[in-house]
């Protein structure tokens, strides 16, 4: 049986005869993994964990800030990072999925490596490897630590690659994860929170990404995750979102025609994300969603539900 008590003791003696008395960095995501092995390595090795969060502008509406503050009021030692300029000029033009990744991918290197050249002395560096992450080798769904190793820079290894690799997960499952985060007295709100992924919300904006359409996309997206926390309906589901179409669709207001954009939410049960089915959300609270989001959101005239499972579909968009 597993013991999460146990485990924790022993991840941290782990950690601590590792590591000894020298520096760590580890990038966090605000997601489960990255919180759960930084709260671990704090644990082992206090202030010695340097933690970096960087902000790329495509996170979700305040998210950046909420979860920066609730990290340092978890007594990391955390830097928030906002780039998110560098980031939007980076995406700039593109609209190909992929080019938007391998964007996103560079640039958070360029200020993961810029902000790890700042501290002195580090030895290591932190990631929040799982297991199912160690035997795929890549893993689908991790945050920064995903990023960095399907975007190597070409011309050689950013300083931080260099470091030696800690990973106090990588003998855990995901749900393992979670038990050992709520052991260790992590908020059960940021444990249940729905994977997110690295280049978040510049793939569920299709086409070119300005920021403009990001705020657009946050307010909708909002209205739509809280909404499902009100309704009790956000544990019940294994992901959620927003996605900004790019089209514009005819509507009416007063006795105004308009010419907005569409946004289509999607929402999925799944185990692991290779297979997905769309969830049958109550009409009553789709018809709520949509008149919210239409009545609050300038610039958005008409809401579709994505009712597409994976296989064929994919969870998202792009
Ligand atoms: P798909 O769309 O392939 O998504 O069905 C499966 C899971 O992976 C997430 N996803 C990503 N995660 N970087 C990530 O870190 C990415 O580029 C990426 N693309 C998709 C997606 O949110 C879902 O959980």
């Amino acid at each position: 049986t597993f013991t999460p008590n146990a485990v924790v003791e022993e991840i941290i003696a782990d950690m601590k005869e590792k590591i000894g008395n020298d520096k760590v960095v580890l990038g966090l995501s605000g997601g489960v993994d990255s919180t759960v092995a930084a709260v671990l390595l704090n644990k082992a090795i206090g202030d010695n964990l340097y933690c970096i969060f960087v902000n790329n502008g495509l996170l979700r509406k305040n998210e950046f800030q909420s979860v920066l503050d609730q990290y340092k009021g978890m007594g990391l030692n955390v830097k928030g990072v906002d780039a998110s300029k560098k980031f939007y000029d980076a995406l700039a033009g593109l609209d190909d999925p992929e080019a938007k990744r391998k964007a996103i991918g560079n640039a958070f290197i360029e200020v993961f490596d810029d902000e790890a050249n700042q501290l002195k002395d580090v030895k290591f560096l932190g990631q929040g490897t799982i297991y199912p992450d160690v035997i795929e080798s890549v893993s689908a769904t991790g945050g920064p630590s995903a990023t960095i190793k399907s975007h190597h820079n070409v011309g050689g290894l950013p300083d931080f690659m260099k470091l030696k690799v800690v990973e106090p997960l990588r003998m855990l499952f995901k749900d393992e994860v979670r038990r050992v985060g709520a052991s260790l007295g992590i908020d059960p709100e940021l444990l249940g929170r729905h994977p997110f992924p690295g280049p978040g919300l510049a793939i569920r904006i299709l086409g070119d990404i300005t920021p403009e359409k990001v705020a657009i996309l946050q307010e909708v997206d909002a209205i739509f995750i809280n909404g499902l926390k009100e309704h009790g309906l956000y544990d019940k589901v294994w992901q959620a979102g927003a996605i900004l179409l790019p089209v514009n669709s005819v509507g009416v207001m007063g006795d105004e025609r308009t010419y907005e954009k569409v946004v289509a939410l999607r929402a999925v049960e799944s185990t692991d994300g290779m297979t997905a089915d769309w969830v049958h959300l109550p009409y009553e609270f789709l018809m709520k969603t949509s008149n919210e989001i239409i009545n609050k959101v300038k610039g958005v005239n008409r809401v579709v539900y994505d009712i597409s499972s994976k296989p064929p579909a994919t969870i998202e968009w792009e």
